[in-house]
């Protein structure tokens, strides 16, 4: 199966989740109508102000994201593979009234469909596991980026790939360095806790795994200059059993053993 197929599948998959998110609680989509900012900590603390700024999201999904930092004084665009997901994320705009624009595409075929240049690129959570080739993907994103720019990464910590919960202990079960490709049949989606997961139609994900290394040394590639790097041990959601909420929709590990999100910082 091709990278292409594998996209394909992929879109499939997420066009399915799109409309199964609008009862996941990690979305809460009725909370986030009655104003509530739905960036993550660690998203909100790596993008700072946004006020005044040109801002495009990658794969935004249902437009959440987006739509918060349009509340936030942003000039928004979002864009995403996956049709039901901009639907929902152009649907919500038009509801609320937010002045933000949404773009359909693959993240390979932007610059054939996208013009101009932004003084933020943003990616959260969720985002570079769906990608076959990140250096490509770091040379679209610092493409929209304007020259002076950034370009923001806020995502799962690889290293979280390796461990499980094993007998309620963080066990090692995978390597970091084996093991890149994943592919999964899926009838669940998430939520902000396991025990909350969605039904979806059961669908196919592929994913491809990418080193903190990688993903760095990719931007530079590009040609942008790394101004921050952090590793925090807190995550946007309950991936493992044994991680626990702090009450701001951050989850942690007792005793916080390994980083669980990292963010990076890039200038044009
Ligand atoms: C897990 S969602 C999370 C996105 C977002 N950060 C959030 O928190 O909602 C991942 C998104 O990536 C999109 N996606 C996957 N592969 C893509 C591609 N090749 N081009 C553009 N979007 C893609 C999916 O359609 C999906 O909406």
């Amino acid at each position: 199966m091709s990278d292409l197929d594998k996209i394909s599948a992929n879109q499939e998959g997420f066009n399915l989740r799109a409309r199964a998110h609008l009862q996941s609680s990690y979305y809460d989509v009725e909370k986030f109508k009655q104003g509530h900012n739905m960036l993550r900590r660690l998203e909100r603390e790596e993008l700072g102000d946004v006020r005044g700024r040109s801002l495009l999201e990658l794969q935004c999904h249902i437009g959440v994201n987006s739509l918060s930092l349009a509340r936030m004084g942003a000039q928004v665009t979002g864009t995403d593979i996956s049709d039901e997901a901009i639907d929902i994320a152009r649907g919500l705009a038009g509801e609320l009234d937010l002045d933000a624009k949404f773009v359909q595409a693959n993240l390979y075929d932007l610059p054939q469909v996208l013009d101009g240049q932004f003084d933020m690129v943003f990616t959260g959570y969720g985002t570079l596991s769906f990608l076959p080739d990140i250096p490509r993907w770091a040379e679209v994103a610092a493409q929209f980026v304007k020259p002076g720019g950034t370009l923001t990464i806020v995502e799962i910590h690889p290293i979280l790939n390796l461990f499980d919960s094993v007998d309620g202990e963080l066990r090692v079960v995978r390597s970091l360095f084996q093991s890149r490709q994943v592919h999964h049949e899926m009838s669940k989606s998430y939520a902000d806790r396991i025990e909350d997961e969605v039904e979806v139609e059961k669908h196919s994900i592929y994913g491809w795994r990418w080193t903190v290394e990688e993903v760095v040394n990719s931007l530079i590639a590009a040609g942008l200059t790394i101004e921050r790097l952090r590793e925090v041990p807190y995550d946007a959601r309950q991936r493992l059993p044994l991680m626990e909420s702090d009450g701001d929709h951050n989850w942690r590990i007792a005793g916080d053993p390994i980083p669980l999100s990292f963010a990076c910082v890039a200038r044009k």
